[in-house]
């Protein structure tokens, strides 16, 4: 018999989670205006609402936690970081901030104009929010088997090299600042990039002068399916892997909170001297001086740290086959989900799941309110509300996947929680014909509205 994979890790501390009643939590999701993110986590069961800083960390990061040094500059800590950077990522200059949307928000203070363009794999909200702030613009260039729920492509998060060469090609390449690649790609599933489409995407941009940056926020997880999807790299560690994929990129965004398994904290990567320092005038002005930034002294040993737990292969393949674990669960009741499945979440394909409902009565976000309803079980909405309204023409845009995404935290939950969660689920599914209605919208904000918009259920 094989042996089957098992945490690489004990339990040594624990949190009480609460269970609630149906009729409480159909109180406590009026009051939330139907929108999961009002909610507090007492009233929530199992929290899969993303696996962002809600990672739990080992023994050995807390030990560093204590140890972490709070000098205001040049401390130990960050000096630690520093090292894990070099080691891991092979990068000698980096800048700490808050979390991954400040990396953000410094890179493109430092790069960025009105009317330019930045291509890339399909960019995260946040991403695409901090470009679209600066009057410039997004462009997704991901293959279109991404946006195929069950094609079994095993690198849906690819950049199609055509479509970015024709951005190249049609526009003013001095309007390009800087192209993007999320691995994995949170947008189109947690789908992972191959090393080829990484290596053959730098040389691309390279010919065309344009710098390659990753969104590196799970970067440690598409290292995984590099090894165990792509044949050349069957037999390389993790961290070689890891190595090869950073020496492809002029920088990154990293938000540690997911990798990193901490629960703050993000990095800014780059190799050019020149744009360090220009970066560096940002970073000091918004998130703190050149050795903290955003970070506390602790947060950033706890990171290093992380980044190397991160990086063992038991950790990462019980990580994702928790996930596999979770999908198949789903896929048993009839469910219908995206796969392959992704590596921080498994994604529900919404228009099936309740197929009464239309796409302009928010029908992901009807399922998130369902689910919580029948298991007091948190997922997020990845469909209309997230996809938000063009900001020429002010309307919604309907992506062509309606998703609830329901992302496991690392290391927090067991399977026996995920099963909990996926009869829930399957609940929800087998009544699927009695829903008809969804959702309308009474309050929003003019930009990233999901996260406080208002709704209410329409009869
Ligand atoms: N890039 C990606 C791919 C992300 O998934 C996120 C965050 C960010 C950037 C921004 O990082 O939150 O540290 O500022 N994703 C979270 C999620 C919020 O739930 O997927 P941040």
């Amino acid at each position: 018999m094989d042996l089957s994979y098992a945490e690489p890790y004990r339990i040594k501390t624990v949190r009480r989670i609460n269970k609630s009643s149906r009729k409480e939590r159909e109180a406590w999701i009026r009051e939330a205006k139907f929108n999961l993110f009002n909610l507090r986590s007492d009233q929530v069961f199992i929290d899969l609402l993303t696996d962002s800083g809600t990672g739990a960390m080992s023994d050995e990061q807390w030990g560093r936690f204590m140890q972490g040094d709070e000098s205001y500059a040049g401390s130990d800590s960050y000096y630690e970081l520093k090292n894990a950077v070099k080691r891991l990522l092979g990068f000698d200059r980096f800048l700490p901030t808050h979390q991954g949307r400040a990396a953000e928000d410094v890179l493109f203070s430092t790069v960025l104009k009105e009317g330019d363009l930045v291509p890339g794999n399909k960019h995260f909200d946040t991403t695409k929010g901090h470009i679209e702030y600066r009057k410039a613009k997004a462009i997704d260039c991901t293959i279109d088997e991404s946006k195929k729920p069950t094609s079994d492509h095993p690198f849906k998060g690819n950049i199609d090299l055509c479509k970015l060469r024709e951005v190249f090609e049609e526009n003013p390449i001095e309007n390009i600042p800087v192209v993007m690649l999320t691995i994995t790609c949170n947008s189109v599933g947690g789908q992972p990039v191959s090393m080829k489409n990484i290596s053959e995407t730098a040389n691309l941009c390279d010919t065309y002068g344009v710098p390659l940056f990753f969104d590196a926020a799970r970067f440690a997880e598409n290292a995984y399916f590099i090894k165990t999807r792509e044949k050349r790299y069957k037999a390389t560690s993790i961290r070689d892997i890891v190595k090869e994929m950073f020496s492809h990129v002029s920088g990154f965004t990293m938000s540690a909170k997911k990798d990193g398994i901490v629960n703050i904290g993000g990095v800014l990567g780059l190799r050019s001297k020149d744009l360090f320092d220009k970066a560096k005038v940002h970073n000091i002005m918004k998130e703190g001086y050149v050795t903290y930034g955003g970070m506390a002294g602790r947060d950033m040993a706890a990171l290093a740290q992380g980044l190397k737990e991160s990086t063992e292969f038991d950790y990462l393949d019980s990580r994702i086959k928790q996930i596999q674990h979770f999908g198949s669960k789903l896929q048993e009741y009839g469910v219908p989900v995206l796969t392959p499945f992704g590596g921080h979440a498994i994604f529900v394909d919404a228009k099936h799941t309740l197929p009464n409902v239309s796409q302009e009565e928010f029908v992901a976000q009807l399922l998130a309110v369902e689910l919580y309803l029948e298991a007091g079980v948190r997922g997020v909405e990845i469909g209309t509300l997230l996809a938000d309204r063009d900001p020429d023409t002010g309307q919604n845009r309907y992506p062509q996947l309606e998703m609830l995404r329901l992302a496991v935290p690392r290391r927090t939950y067991t399977n026996n929680h995920l099963d909990y969660a996926a009869v829930g689920l399957g609940n929800v599914y087998q009544r699927r014909e009695e829903y008809t209605r969804g959702l309308r919208i009474v309050k929003q904000a003019p930009i990233l509205r999901h996260f406080t918009v208002e709704l209410e259920r329409i009869d």
